[in-house]
């Protein structure tokens, strides 16, 4: 029986054009909008939301955002809230990812206002773990991703666990082209999933996705995908280009 649907997910970051974004999703949408054996997420700028929405129309393809502010509206200039994402009909946003704690200063507090707003409002968080060069080096690895991710879930209801989604990101990984070895990343991913039992027990813990990050490209996919924890892929670079990412949708379908 297969517990867990792969899952491609892509993070654009600061890229395209709401014009740009239209034209790279439909080309998508034409080439994999109607498989329904893996889930594939876009998660473009904000700007480029309310396009892509509409150009998603009708396929298979979800809507992400990047991140959000954890109230629901208010004075927080250039902020956007769940309900906001809600409303251009996304279902999932990418929360702590490691470009927010490095460059914007988000810690594990405000990173778990962000993931208990996001379920509060039916938005599927991708939460983001990761150590640096720095910490793998020091041999702490384990223990950072172990803070992250019960800090990050601190209240997390044991009914709300199954919508999670967890992406084990080595920051060293990140857009560096110096991909995780398979060994490295499995044991990551099982010991993620260990700490999910522990919070919410095996039958949640186990219908929990855990995607890999860091330079994920078409070539490392399969033997990735391959291994018993690693549910999906959170693509940055690669999700930039319609073959690559389609290249990687196929890899997770031909993976499941
Ligand atoms: P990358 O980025 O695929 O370009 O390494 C992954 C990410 O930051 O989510």
């Amino acid at each position: 029986m297969i517990l867990r649907k792969k899952l491609i997910a892509g993070n654009w970051k600061m890229n395209k054009t709401a014009a740009d974004a239209v034209a790279l999703v439909q080309e998508t949408v034409s080439l994999i909008g109607k498989q329904t054996d893996v889930d594939v997420v876009v998660c473009p700028p904000f700007t480029a939301l309310e396009s892509v929405a509409k150009a998603l129309d009708g396929s298979t393809l979800k809507l992400g955002a990047q991140n959000m502010h954890f109230e629901a509206s208010g004075a927080f200039t250039g902020e956007i809230s769940a309900p906001m994402l809600r409303a251009f009909f996304a279902t999932h946003v990418i929360l702590g990812h490691s470009e927010r704690r490095t460059y914007f200063g988000e810690n594990d507090e405000l990173i778990n206002k962000k993931v208990l707003a996001a379920l509060r409002n039916q938005l599927r968080p991708i939460l983001c773990v990761g150590e640096t060069l720095a910490e793998r080096e020091a041999g702490s690895t384990l223990k950072v991703v172990q803070t992250q991710t019960e800090r990050c879930l601190e209240g997390v209801g044991k009914e709300q666990a199954p919508t999670l989604v967890i992406a084990y990101e080595p920051v060293w990984a990140i857009g560096t082209g110096k991909v995780a070895t398979t060994a490295q990343a499995q044991e990551v991913h099982a010991f993620i999933r260990g700490l999910l039992t522990n919070l919410f027990g095996e039958p949640a813990a186990q219908k929990v996705r855990i995607l890999y990050g860091g330079s994920m490209k078409p070539a490392n996919a399969p033997e990735l995908l391959a291994q018993k924890d690693i549910d999906g892929g959170l693509i940055g670079g690669a999700s930039l280009e319609v073959r690559s990412f389609v290249d990687l949708v196929n890899a997770a379908i031909a993976a499941k």
